[in-house]
């Protein structure tokens, strides 16, 4: 009677890629974002510090207004070619595989979606003026963002929650990848359900762990809060769930992250969650070199000497950074 006997090269494979996995989960790779809130995107994407690109519009909506975005800090849509040079640069930077997202909402700006037909209402207006829809009157032209970002910093996200679902029914009809991401309050797990983004909804959210989110931000040397609501965010029903933090130190107890305490603290711990997207940077003009400190070790895991780059070049996102594209940032570390 034959016996069965596990071929032996096949548990060395096994062994040897029980090694590989271990070792590429603890140090899961992650990508940076970042909020530019002004003009000079080239120079936001050209960093190298960057895979995502949440560019800030602020929007007037809502009591039955003519939804509009105002471009104002990008660019003046109404005057002759104001905008060329801002929908130029947004493909240059979507050519080197950064994603820019188009962010509504914000802590300002006279908005708010009063009911679900504002709410179906504004996402036509997205998909048909920056998104895959047509409109005569298309701002930017012919760019397309790669997705929406929504920012809600009013108390309810019933009907923001309901743009967002009414945008993914119009993405669903394209056959192009969009992404949609939100941006709660760390905090805002306490109250209502209303208070959160709905689940299910969206591709990523992006926490805030800064401002006035006193429970569940850094503060004075101590974790314990951030640790606490992020075990609770981390199971959010999205594919991902970023972390949204200061790239700079603003007021105190804003719940700034000085970037060695970061990456030695808080990263690792990050890391160990297989739903852990990566950071978002608020924002961009006071990034004094924070992304450039955290980011190494976006492609840290990439080591010179890696055999399995393509591996661990697998990106959150499910982002597929061909040869270097998007892999600026690993200066001479990295080898693709
Ligand atoms: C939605 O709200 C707007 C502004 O408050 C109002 O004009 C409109 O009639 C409302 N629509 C519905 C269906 O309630
Ligand atoms: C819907 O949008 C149109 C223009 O896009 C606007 O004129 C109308 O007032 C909006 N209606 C509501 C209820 O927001
Ligand atoms: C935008 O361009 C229009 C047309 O040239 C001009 O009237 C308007 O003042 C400009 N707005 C700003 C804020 O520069
Ligand atoms: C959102 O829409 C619903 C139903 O259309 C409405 O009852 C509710 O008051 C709206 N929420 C806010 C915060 O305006």
């Amino acid at each position: 009677m034959p016996s069965f006997q596990f071929p032996i090269h096949l548990l060395t494979f096994l062994y040897f890629s029980l090694i590989a996995v271990s070792t590429a989960a603890s140090r899961r790779s992650f990508e940076v974002g970042v909020y530019s809130t002004r003009n000079a995107l080239i120079d936001v994407c050209n960093s190298g510090n960057y895979q995502i690109i949440n560019v800030v519009f602020t929007v007037s909506l809502g009591n039955a207004q003519t939804p509009e975005i105002n471009l104002i800090d990008h660019c003046n849509s109404t005057a002759v070619d104001g905008c060329t040079k801002f929908s130029q640069e947004i493909k240059a930077c979507q050519a080197s595989g950064i994603k820019i997202m188009l962010s509504v909402g914000g802590g300002s700006g006279k908005y708010n979606l009063n009911n679900f037909t504002e709410a179906t209402n504004f996402s036509t207006y997205l998909w048909n003026n920056f998104l895959g829809g047509q409109s005569n009157s298309r701002p930017l032209n012919d760019v397309v963002f790669d997705g929406v970002d929504i920012t809600n910093e009013r108390s309810s996200w019933d009907n923001w929650s309901k743009l967002g679902e009414e945008l993914g029914k119009l993405y669903e009809k394209q056959g192009k990848k969009f992404y949609l991401s939100a941006a709660p309050q760390c905090s805002s797990l306490d109250s209502s359900s209303q208070s959160i983004p709905q689940p299910g909804i969206f591709d990523y959210i992006s926490v805030q762990f800064f401002g006035d989110n006193l429970v569940c931000q850094y503060l004075n040397g101590r974790f314990e809060g951030f640790w606490k609501f992020w075990n609770v965010w981390k199971t959010f029903s999205a594919d991902k769930v970023f972390v949204q933090m200061l790239a700079g130190p603003m007021a105190e107890d804003m719940g700034y992250i000085p970037p060695d305490v970061f990456r030695s603290e808080v990263l690792p711990e990050l890391q160990r969650s297989s739903k852990f997207g990566g950071v978002i940077l608020w924002s961009e003009d006071i990034d004094k070199g924070y992304s450039s400190k955290i980011n190494p070790k976006v492609c840290g895991s990439v080591e010179a000497a890696s055999e399995s780059a393509n591996e661990i070049a697998e990106f959150p996102m499910g982002n597929n950074y061909v040869g270097q594209r998007g892999f600026r940032s690993c200066r001479g570390s990295c080898v693709l």
